[in-house]
């Protein structure tokens, strides 16, 4: 980071305030402070502070001057540079009537300056420690450069690869998402959201977003009680208790009911059950957006909802400022619903300690070599090996490559979505790390196509020739950046555009061809998958996606990731998702076709395709090593256990490969019998491991009641007495099996 940064006059004209220095208060001077402050405020200045702009445009203008002069705001999101910030704090403490502090937000997702993979790809890692120090690192840079909040981390469970924020999220399971979504919160925040260096996190988008019907972003959800509580909220309550700054609210209606708008999620759920006593934002424009939902009649109702649901500020669109005023003094909201709402948004600025260092640094930062290990390790981490025929890793005898496809040398698609922050010219590419590694003669690189949605052919040639002059093709395909994210919602999920037909003519070259994608989100790509010797998977990896991606070629590093979602077959299985229900007719492993029988001798009558296998392509949790891992002997510590008890489950792992590795074994259960019918597996542990050649080691994981605990059917949490199946596991879908019982 460059000492000094930009100059920046406001600063220093603040410096009286920042003498105060930093002091520890607790709780209690916090809420005093609070208190002492809101009853100094009129109702105005009040819904001011419950406002989120994004009009703070490069240079500030004069009109929003004026308003931060008159306390109009208390918030701008993704707005100015370093010295507008800077500015703009300036005027709101020196030049406000009451001097209170701006909160500046971004969307800081996956990197600020420095860019790590989609949460998606950091999911696939399993290591909550990486996941951390990546959020402390975005955090650092962010808060270098006057930002106090994230909007993230992305909480929503999924199990729709067609949505395009599936890239943002940490995939379908519910536990794997909070332990991730908890390290995050913990990176971002630090010892506290005010400490130096660090951001305040966000909680998003609450609730229920990720399961827009047919994978439509913005589209309703309808999720029963039970499983909102034990699929899509766990994440949210983990987050809580980590001590998350704030919570953003969703888009979409749940059950016909605006996420914006909605009582029982952030009234009674959020506030009574959960005890949470952070900021509440809306979604950008999601109050007013109430009224398209049919939920509010116009902009006054919309407002009037939200801020009864408890929703303490706007995001971007202004009926908090322009309609409740009038229905305060009408007697429509009551002041105190008001009055809660500022305590949450000035109870962030205390505690963010704003009032002593309204802008602890505004100064440019720069990409350091210790940020760039970082994004090196996480995109390596984050790569999953799904297929490989013994061509990786690649050898000595290796001395020609070609390197072939639209993704190879693609900065800006390489980094993903969400990325304002980053500098395309500070990427390193796969071609620029196998070129810095084999010379520029042991390359021969042909993009053949555009980007990923080309569908012309005419330069396939060169991709022909080059694989011909060489000992192995890389091939670089996938999805672009503008493919992912808000609002990139697919509806076919195979390699768009004449991909798939590059890699066709590629392999007729007879050549070994290692296929690494580069996407968003889980893509179908069975063909490719036949042709090639080895595919890995390695979303987009960020910055460092280049080198990570040659150390994994040549066998520096071993893969070791593990996919946080199920890849379909076809988009028809959509949704697929290992934790399911077992049906009253499961199908038999394999059973596919049309059925033989008549309707007086019924067969075939199974939960299941007749045109495609029922499993998905590759399962949850799957991702294959240079290492060859072995799970055997598992044991539980007794056959029973009672409430208040606990048992342990452990097995072997064993490399019996000639490569060292990390392998992240996986703890799943199945309560065979329950009031409510439970999932065939659910995730209830995974520990990464290190194994050498010929190394075996045990691991052991701790159950106890709170783990088999589900939501009845009145809704109480509960682990009900019964027989169970325990696996540890390299995947969702194999494992070594035991049984225990749980007693009262
Ligand atoms: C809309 C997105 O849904 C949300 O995730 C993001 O934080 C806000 N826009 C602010 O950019």
């Amino acid at each position: 980071m460059r000492k000094g940064g930009i100059p920046v006059p406001a600063l220093a004209a603040m410096g009286a305030s920042i003498v105060f220095a930093l002091q520890a208060f607790g709780q209690s001077d916090v809420e005093k402070r609070v208190d002492e402050l809101l009853a100094r405020m009129t109702l105005e200045e009040k819904l001011g502070q419950m406002s989120q702009s994004t009009a703070m445009r490069a240079p500030i203008s004069d009109e929003i001057k004026r308003e931060i002069r008159q306390g109009r705001w208390g918030s701008f999101l993704n707005a100015g540079s370093p010295a507008d910030r800077a500015e703009a704090q300036r005027i709101a403490v020196k030049e406000s009537r009451l001097g209170i502090p701006l909160i500046f937000g971004r969307d800081v997702i996956h990197g600020y300056r420095t860019i790590v993979p989609i949460p998606l790809g950091q999911a696939a890692s399993w290591n909550p420690d990486l996941i951390e120090r990546a959020a402390a690192l975005a955090a650092r840079e962010a808060s270098a450069e006057g930002i106090h909040w994230t909007f993230a981390p992305m909480l929503d469970i999924t199990r729709d690869p067609r949505w395009g924020r599936v890239a943002e999220t940490l995939g379908e399971d519910p536990y794997l998402t909070s332990v991730l979504g908890a390290a995050m919160i913990r990176g971002f925040q630090g010892a506290s959201p005010g400490a130096p260096g660090s951001v305040a996190a966000c909680a998003k988008h609450y609730a229920g977003y990720g399961a827009a019907e047919a994978g439509r972003d913005y589209n309703s959800t309808f999720i029963p009680e039970g499983q909102l509580r034990d699929v899509y909220l766990p994440p949210f309550h983990a987050a809580v208790e980590a001590g998350v700054a704030s919570f953003m609210t969703a888009f979409n209606a749940l059950n016909g009911v605006p996420a914006s708008g909605n009582e029982f999620l952030t009234r009674r759920i959020l506030r009574v059950e959960w005890k949470y006593d952070g900021l509440v934002v809306s979604d950008y424009e999601s109050v007013l957006e109430m009224v398209k939902h049919g939920y509010a009649a116009d902009p006054a109702d919309a407002a009037a909802k939200a801020v009864r649901a408890g929703v303490d500020m706007e995001m971007v669109s202004a009926t908090y400022f322009d309609e409740l005023k009038r229905l305060v003094e009408q007697g429509r909201v009551p002041l105190p619903v008001i009055d809660d709402a500022v305590r949450n948004v000035l109870r962030l600025k205390f505690r963010l300690g704003l009032f002593e260092a309204p802008m602890r640094s505004a100064t440019e930062t720069e990409i350091t070599a210790a940020a760039r290990d970082l994004a090196r390790e996480a995109a390596a981490e984050s790569v999953v090996l799904l297929k490989n025929d013994g061509v990786l890793p690649l050898g000595g005898g290796v001395r020609r490559i070609a390197v072939i496809g639209p993704l190879a040398d693609s900065p800006v698609d390489q980094m993903g979505s969400w990325v304002m922050d980053a500098r395309p010219e500070e990427v390193e590419t796969p071609l620029a790390s196998l070129r810095k590694r084999m010379g520029a003669d042991g390359v021969r690189y042909a993009a053949a196509l555009r980007n990923s949605r080309d569908a012309s052919r005419e330069n396939f040639g060169d991709a022909v020739a080059a694989a011909r002059a060489s000992d192995v093709v890389l091939l670089f395909l996938g999805e672009e950046q503008i493919l992912s994210g808000e609002a990139r919602s697919r509806a076919f999920l195979n390699l768009p555009g004449a991909q798939e037909n590059l890699a066709e003519e590629v392999a007729k070259a007879g050549k070994p061809v290692v296929t690494v994608i580069l996407a968003g989100r889980p893509l179908t790509f069975q063909s490719v998958t036949e042709e090639s010797s080895a595919v890995l998977y390695a979303w987009h990896p960020g910055t460092m996606g280049g080198p990570a991606l040659a150390e994994i070629l040549f066998g520096e590093r071993s893969p070791s990731g593990k996919l946080p979602i199920a890849f379909p077959r076809t988009v028809g299985q959509i949704p697929i998702y290992y934790a399911h229900l077992n049906t009253g007719r499961p199908a038999p492993p394999g059973e596919l076709g049309i059925p033989m029988g008549n309707p007086v001798d019924p067969q075939g009558y199974t939960s299941k395709y007749l045109d495609v296998e029922l499993t998905p392509e590759y399962p949850f949790g799957f991702g294959l090593s240079y290492a060859r891992f072995e799970y055997s002997n598992l044991r539980v510590s007794s056959p029973a256990f009672a409430r208040g008890g606990s048992i342990v489950v452990s097995a072997e792992i064993a490399n019996a490969g000639s490569r060292e590795g990390f392998e992240a074994a996986q703890l799943y259960i199945r309560d065979r019998v329950a009031s409510v019918a439970r999932p065939v597996r659910e995730l209830k542990g995974f520990q990464r491991v290190h194994l050498k050649p010929g190394e075996k080691r045990t691991v052991s994981f701790t159950l106890s009641e709170r783990d088999l605990a589900f939501h009845n059917q009145a809704m109480q949490r509960v682990a009900e007495p019964g027989d169970f199946d325990v696996w540890i596991a390299p995947d969702s879908a194999s494992g070594v099996h035991g049984e225990f019982t749980f007693t009262e």
